[in-house]
C-alpha cells in the first residue's frame, strides 16, 4: 500500500479526508492544518483525480518535530543528518515506488493522448499494447539505477524554527545532508527528484511531488473563476447525491461552481444564470473546453428574478458576490433577503441550497436566524409575503410551521427595498457550516435543505 499525503487550504482538509476515504477507499487517513495523510492501493488515475486537494506527494517519511541548535551550525547538521534524512534504504525504496509512478503516470498519459487521436480517426488502438511494451522495456532499463540522477530540496517551515532559519538555509542545509548519506547529486535549476520538507512545531513531514502541476489547476477551465476546490467543495458538501437533479446556479459567473459539479454528476441537468454577459460568454467557453456543450444551459438573467416555476430545482449551488474581485452592482447585505427568498421558491422540497458567503454575510445570515427557542414570538405573527414577493407562490408550500423545526432563516425587511418589516422563511433548515479560505479572506460554506413548512411569511 503507498502512503500519500495531500496539501490542502484552509478549512479543506476535513473535505479531502472525506474525498480520500470515499473515492480512494484510503486507510490510516490523518489530517493535519494544510495536509491530510492516508494510504491507499487505488489506480494513480484516481488518486489523481482528486478534486478537493492542491498538491499530491508520496510520503517519504514522518518524524516527530525536530528543535535545531542555533550554534554552531554542524550541530545542527548532526540533528538534520539523524532526523531528516534518517534511513537511507527508506530513501531508495521511495525513490523507486516514485519512478514507478511516474512510469505509469506516463503510460496514463501517452494512453490518453492515443485514444483521443483514435477518436479522431487519426490512430487504431492497437498501437497501445506495443507501446505499453516499450515503457516496460524503458522501465527495466532503468531498473539498473537505483538513484535519481539529480535532486534539489524544496523547505517550509513555520514555529520556532522559522525564527533561526530562513527556508533557503535550511533547504541547502538538508540537501548538503541527503547528498552526504545517499550520493545523490543536487541539481537546483532541472532537477529529476524534488524532495518537500515541511517542518513546524508540531510536525516534520519529507515527501516527493508526484505531478508537476497541482491537482487544483483544472485542464478544463479556459477562464478561471472560483477557485476549483473550493467550487468543488460546494458539491461535495451537500448532504445528498445529485444524480438525475437539476442543479442551478443563479449567479454562476464563468461556471466553476457547474463545470465542478458536471465532474461529478454525469447525469444531472445545470442550469447557469448571470446578468453579465461577459459572464456568461465565458462560461460558454469553459463549457466547450471542458466537451461538456449540451449538458450546462446558461441563461441570461436576474437571481432577485428567477424564470423557474416553484420547486423545479433539487439543488441550488451559490457564490454570493463579495469583496473587490466579485463585488457587483448590487448592495448585497440589503439584497441577501429577496436573493435568498427566490433561491428558496425554486428549490424543492427537500432540495439542497449551498452558499459560499463572506464572513460579514454569514454573521447577517445568522443574525436573522431565529429558532423556537430563541424566538418564539414570531411564531404566531406571520403574514403572508405574496405582497413583497414578485415571483410565483405555491400555495401547496404553505403549510403550519413544524414546532420541531431546529432553525429558520429570518429575512428582516429592514434589509429589503420594500419596508422595514422583516420577512421571515420558515422553510430552510440549516445543515451544515464550513468555513474555508480564499486566500487572503475567509468565506463560510452554508448549506440547508428545503422542508416542508410555512410559507414565507413576514411578521408585523
Ligand atoms: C462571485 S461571482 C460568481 C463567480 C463564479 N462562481 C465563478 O466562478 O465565476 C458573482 C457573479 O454574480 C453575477 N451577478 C451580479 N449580480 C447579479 C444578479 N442580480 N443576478 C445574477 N447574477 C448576478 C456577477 O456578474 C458575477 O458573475
Amino acid at each position: 500500500m503507498r502512503r500519500f499525503y495531500c496539501t490542502a487550504g484552509a478549512g479543506m482538509e476535513e473535505l479531502l479526508a472525506e474525498e480520500v476515504q470515499r473515492k480512494l477507499c484510503a486507510i490510516e487517513v490523518e489530517q493535519i492544518p494544510g495536509r491530510v495523510f492516508f494510504c491507499s492501493n487505488a489506480d494513480l488515475h484516481t488518486v489523481t483525480q482528486l478534486k478537493s486537494g492542491e498538491r499530491l506527494f508520496l510520503l517519504l517519511h514522518r518524524t516527530e518535530p525536530i528543535s535545531l541548535p542555533n550554534n554552531p551550525v554542524a550541530k545542527a547538521a548532526g540533528v538534520i543528518q539523524q532526523s531528516i534524512v534518517g534511513d537511507p534504504d527508506i530513501w531508495r525504496q521511495t525513490f523507486l515506488t516514485w519512478r514507478a509512478l511516474q512510469t505509469e503516470l506516463q503510460y496514463n498519459q501517452q494512453r490518453g493522448q492515443k485514444r483521443k487521436r483514435k477518436e479522431d480517426g487519426e490512430e487504431s488502438l492497437d498501437t497501445l499494447s506495443s507501446s505499453r511494451h516499450l515503457d516496460g522495456h524503458n522501465e527495466m532499463g532503468k531498473e539498473l539505477d537505483q538513484h535519481p540522477k539529480s535532486f534539489r530540496v524544496s523547505c517550509r517551515c513555520s514555529g520556532v524554527i522559522a525564527r533561526s532559519y530562513t527556508t533557503q538555509i535550511l533547504s541547502r542545509m538538508i540537501g548538503m545532508a541527503i547528498k552526504e548519506q545517499l550520493g545523490w547529486k543536487v541539481d537546483l535549476r532541472d532537477p529529476i527528484l524534488e524532495v518537500n520538507v515541511y517542518l513546524s512545531d508540531d510536525h516534520c513531514v519529507v515527501g516527493i511531488p508526484l505531478l508537476k502541476h497541482p491537482l487544483a489547476s483544472r485542464c478544463y477551465m479556459k477562464h478561471n473563476g472560483l477557485r476549483s476546490t473550493i467550487a468543488w467543495a460546494m458539491t461535495s458538501i451537500c448532504p445528498k447525491q445529485l444524480n438525475d437533479c437539476v442543479i442551478l446556479d443563479p449567479m454562476c459567473g464563468v461556471g466553476a461552481v457547474l463545470l465542478e459539479a458536471a465532474q461529478e454528476y454525469s447525469n444531472a441537468i445545470f442550469l447557469g444564470m448571470d446578468t453579465d454577459m461577459s459572464q456568461l460568454q465565458k462560461a460558454a467557453d469553459n463549457i466547450k473546453a471542458a466537451g461538456m456543450e449540451g449538458r450546462l444551459q446558461l441563461l441570461q438573467s436576474s437571481v432577485m428574478e428567477i424564470p423557474l416555476a416553484d420547486g423545479v430545482v433539487d439543488a441550488v449551488l451559490c457564490d454570493v458576490p463579495f469583496g473587490r474581485k466579485f463585488s457587483c452592482s448590487i448592495d448585497m447585505p440589503r439584497a441577501l433577503p429577496h436573493l435568498l427568498r427566490e433561491m428558496e421558491r425554486v428549490l424543492r422540497v427537500g432540495g439542497h441550497l449551498v452558499l459560499l458567503l463572506s464572513l460579514q454575510l454569514s454573521a447577517q445570515l445568522k443574525k436573522i436566524i431565529c429558532t423556537h427557542e430563541h424566538n418564539p414570538s414570531t411564531h404566531n405573527q406571520h403574514t403572508n409575503s405574496s405582497d413583497i414577493h414578485s415571483g410565483n407562490t405555491d400555495p401547496s408550500n404553505t403549510h403550519n410551521e413544524c414546532k420541531d423545526t431546529p432553525k429558520t432563516i429570518t429575512f428582516h425587511k429592514s434589509c429589503s427595498e420594500t419596508s422595514n418589516t422583516p420577512i421571515l422563511i420558515s422553510s430552510l433548515q440549516a445543515q451544515r457550516s464550513h468555513k474555508v479560505s480564499l486566500g487572503n479572506t475567509d468565506a463560510f460554506i452554508q448549506v440547508y435543505t428545503k422542508i416542508q413548512s410555512e410559507k414565507q411569511t413576514q411578521t408585523h
